[in-house]
């Protein structure tokens, strides 16, 4: 058994934390932000994660798992100290490594001898040098090693990674974090510093891409009478592109790819190379926002003045998260407008200072009262198996903008919606 240290109860923390108490390590977890903290001692989950609350207390009961303010807390005897703060976007796309750093100085001095820190956090080439310059000790390692998970699977996906990577030029630290996770079973790829970095950058870079391409091909789509969700299928068969990340929908957003495209856009840039391919991806998610509003200012006739239904406002489904959501610049952009935006999601109770402007209700039915339009922008799977008639008999006119194609428009159409999806 191993003592680990986590800094930052976030996504990545506390799917790291569990994962470590799962393989039977001792785990004490650094959280500054005090309501988290309050909500972890609680035994409650601060964050909608399939499966952690019930890891958390196993983790607890077992006496595995403890939770402190201070990260020198949990750095002091640790022989692994992973760093899972944020690293938000900075200034000109660059990221903000002020978390990284400041929680590095505040270990530095308390690591135990020949401890190792692990920077789980996504960060670009350079910052595993700067981590080690700040917590100067020749005795400790730094190790990179991005993370993968996806919000609403975070602790599946950290306990079943698809690789694990190991970024660092000492291969005694590498031989120990790779028998602390050796366990997991994930194929590993020991490398430098700078390809661990790289590859997480590229890794969301390509994901992005993927998601422009099937909005740009769902887009030709409705110009030439073909179906997209065929055209996805029919090529994501040839296991050279795969299925995944082919869904049309509003764009992608959430706390992660929408910044790393701007990180490792300034770093190539800063490295001389223009790295022109992601400027069009960005390109296509910006273009795809004003085609959904578009979409919706086509049905509502006229959107001035009158009422959006929105039922979902989550960057996806099966997560809580609200951050850099397509969903809600949607929303923005309607009531910029004119319109007033009713929305429902399962996840939101009230409006916050996050989704000012917008009317949030708790049933999905009293967003559609005297609505000129219903858009669908999160995939939540509920939204299926919802009244329509109801729907249909509580709008004033009934039109659905299905931005996720998640619906099954013949039905709906019978029922008397104008129903429009993407690319079909
Ligand atoms: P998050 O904002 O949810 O969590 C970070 C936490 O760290 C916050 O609760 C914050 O209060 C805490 N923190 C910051 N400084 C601290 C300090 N000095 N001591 C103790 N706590 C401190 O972030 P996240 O979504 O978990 O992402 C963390 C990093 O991992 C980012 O670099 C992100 O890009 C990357 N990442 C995120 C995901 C994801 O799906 N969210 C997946 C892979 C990688
Ligand atoms: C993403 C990556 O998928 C993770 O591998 C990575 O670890 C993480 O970022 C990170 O670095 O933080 P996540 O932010 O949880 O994970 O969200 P995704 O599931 O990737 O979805 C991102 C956005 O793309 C969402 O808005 C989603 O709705 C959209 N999307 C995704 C599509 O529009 N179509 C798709 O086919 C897939």
């Amino acid at each position: 058994m191993s003592k680990c240290g986590v800094v930052g109860a976030g996504y990545v923390g506390l799917a790291t934390a569990v994962t470590l108490t799962h393989l039977g390590h001792e785990v004490t977890v650094a959280e500054v932000n005090p309501e988290r903290l309050a909500t972890l001692r609680d035994g409650r989950s601060p964050i909608l994660e399939a499966g952690l609350e019930e890891r958390i207390a196993q983790g607890v009961a077992d006496q595995l798992l403890r939770f402190v303010s201070d990260s020198r807390e949990a750095a002091t005897e640790a022989d692994f100290v992973f760093l899972c703060v944020q690293t938000p976007m900075g200034a000109s796309g660059r990221a903000d490594l002020s978390y990284l750093e400041q929680a590095a100085e505040e270990i530095g001095s308390v690591l135990a001898q020949d401890a190792i820190v692990i920077t789980k956090s996504t960060v670009p080439v350079g910052s595993s040098r700067v981590v080690e310059r700040v917590i100067r000790r020749e005795d400790v390692k730094v190790v990179s090693s991005p993370e993968f998970l996806q919000e609403g699977s975070a602790v599946h996906d950290s306990l079943h990674p698809t690789r694990i990577v190991l970024g660092c030029d000492d291969q005694a630290a590498v031989a120990k974090v790779a028998t602390l996770l050796e366990p997991l079973g994930a194929p590993m790829i020991v490398t430098n510093p700078a390809s661990a970095e790289t590859i997480k950058y590229a890794a969301n870079s390509f994901l992005a891409m993927k998601i422009s391409f099937a909005n740009s091909v769902a887009a030709v789509c409705e110009g030439i009478g073909a179906n997209v969700d065929d055209v996805m299928l029919g090529i994501g068969y040839d296991p050279r592109i795969g299925v995944a990340f082919l869904r049309p929908g509003p764009g992608f957003g959430g706390s992660c790819l929408p910044k790393d495209l701007g990180a490792i856009k300034a770093s190539s840039e800063d490295a001389g190379y223009k790295f022109e391919l992601l400027d069009a991806v960005e390109r296509v998610n910006e273009q795809q926002l004003e085609r959904i509003v578009n979409k919706i200012a086509r049905h509502a006739r006229p959107l001035n003045g009158s009422t959006v239904a929105v039922w979902g406002l989550t960057f996806k489904a099966r997560t809580a998260d609200l951050r850099d959501s397509p969903a809600i610049e949607i929303a923005r952009r309607l009531r910029e407008r004119n319109a007033r935006v009713v929305a429902y999601d399962p996840t939101v109770a009230q409006s916050g200072p996050e989704l000012e402007g917008i009317d949030v209700v708790t049933d999905p039915y009293a967003a559609t009262e005297g609505a000129s339009a219903l858009a669908v922008l999160t995939e939540w799977d509920e939204f299926r198996w919802l009244d329509f008639e109801k729907v249909a008999s509580l709008m004033k006119h009934a039109a659905i903008v299905d931005a996720r194609n998640l619906l099954d428009a013949a039905p709906l159409r019978k029922l008397g919606f104008e129903y429009e999806g993407l690319g079909r």
